[in-house]
């Protein structure tokens, strides 16, 4: 990410002295692979999300691989999944051997369609993974019903939602497993880095060996005094951990967590209400207030009406001429060529709304009078273009 005066980024981490200072303790201290501090980021998380089992790992997409991989999913089983994702919650499904079978979304909220998961569940379906859009909790209460009366498991793809509340709680209470990324424009950041979030011990324990080699529990800490070099091998795992230099920015982004999501709601406010002025042109993201719902705001994705004077892809052409940069979230999966090929599948509303969507910059960085430039090159294109 270039960050210079005169153009705005469509991200920027906040990383402070907190999270500096932080790091030079981790990298002083001689642990600088996983060590007391990943020890220490997943107590801090796990009493955060008030949850029982944390196993941090080095993406969000390792903390799904190691979800199905513990759930024992595999080659004749199918999981259900949006296509309005990254790619990576889809790749994953293929890792382990199985199937993904497409489903389509709300046009609201971008979440995924409840009736289209139900009229896909077949005698082979093990699981269902649930996006929460942007940071908008997909219906959990349907979901939950749904998996518990198929005997399925849930899993969240919560890559967008850490802070977002659903009945009250934080995503990382609901589903069998919760699958958190912490990418660089996430809503708190490792750089790189992500947690596996789950209630069941034999899940927790399945999922750990799976992230570290299948090397049985504690290992990490064989080259101390308390540790011992012998160890075995349980099952066949992978490399996922986290390291201490991550865990220490990751826990000085945890203290200001509820703080940046709070700046970002902010921005988003103040962006819904001047782009509201242009609804002709542009539809703002769908946010109803609900009790208990908290949006995590990870993104503002708008959508540039079709009928416009100005596509989707000239508008972002047109702002970066103005020097902000945007991104869109995202290219179906379905549409890309290797599953185009090989698991083809018609989805009309996330068909429709990918032509559409365009994400804003939203950061707790951001300043005022980058949002009001922003606000106001989004009026001056769409007005100038319609006269
Ligand atoms: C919805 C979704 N799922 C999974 C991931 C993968 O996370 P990571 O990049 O940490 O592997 C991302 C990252 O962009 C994402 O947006």
């Amino acid at each position: 990410m270039i960050i210079t005066n005169d153009f705005i980024p469509f991200h920027r981490a906040e990383i402070t002295s907190q999270e500096i200072n932080n790091v030079i303790d981790a990298l002083k201290s001689g642990w600088i692979s996983k060590g007391p501090k990943v020890v220490e980021f997943e107590e801090k998380l796990a009493s955060f999300l008030n949850t029982k089992h944390v196993i941090t790992c080095n993406s969000g997409t390792a903390a799904l691989h190691m979800a199905l991989l513990s759930m024992r999913i595999g080659p004749g089983d199918e999981v259900i999944v949006p296509s309005f994702t990254f790619c990576s919650s889809v790749n994953v499904i293929l890792h382990v051997g199985a199937t993904p079978v497409f489903v389509d979304i709300n046009e609201d909220n971008f979440c995924l369609n409840i009736s289209d998961v139900k009229s896909k569940i077949s005698a082979k379906t093990k699981a269902i993974i649930a996006v929460h859009f942007a940071g908008y909790p997909a219906d959990l209460k349907e979901l939950s019903c749904l998996a518990r009366d198929n005997e399925l498991y849930l899993i969240e793809d919560a890559a967008h939602a850490f802070t977002t509340k659903f009945n009250n709680q934080y995503i990382g209470t609901h589903g069998d497993a919760i699958c958190f990324s912490f990418y660089a424009t996430k809503n708190i950041t490792t750089g790189e880095g992500g947690a596996l979030v789950v209630s069941n011990d034999t899940l927790a324990e399945k999922a750990r060996l799976y992230g570290w080699h299948g090397i049985s529990k504690n290992a990490w800490n064989r080259y101390t005094s308390e540790g011992s070099w012998k160890y075995d091998v349980m099952l066949p795992g992978f490399k996922y951990n986290m390291t201490d230099i991550q865990a220490a920015i990751g826990s000085s982004q945890l203290e200001k967590a509820e703080m940046m999501r709070n700046k970002k709601e902010k921005i988003a406010s103040y962006y819904s209400e001047n782009l509201n002025e242009i609804s002709e042109f542009i539809k703002v993201p769908f946010y109803k207030k609900e009790v208990g719902l908290q949006h995590g705001w990870h993104l503002f994705v708008i959508r540039v009406k079709n009928n416009n004077f100005i596509n989707r892809d000239e508008f972002i052409e047109r702002m970066k001429e103005r020097k902000i940069g945007l991104s869109v979230h995202f290219i179906p999966v379905h549409l890309h060529p290797y599953y185009k090929t090989n698991f083809p599948t018609s989805l009309p509303v996330t068909e429709n709304i990918y032509d559409e969507i365009v994400s804003l910059p939203l950061y707790s960085n951001l300043t005022k009078e980058e949002t009001s430039y922003i606000v106001k090159s989004i009026k001056e294109i769409f007005m100038g273009a319609s006269r």
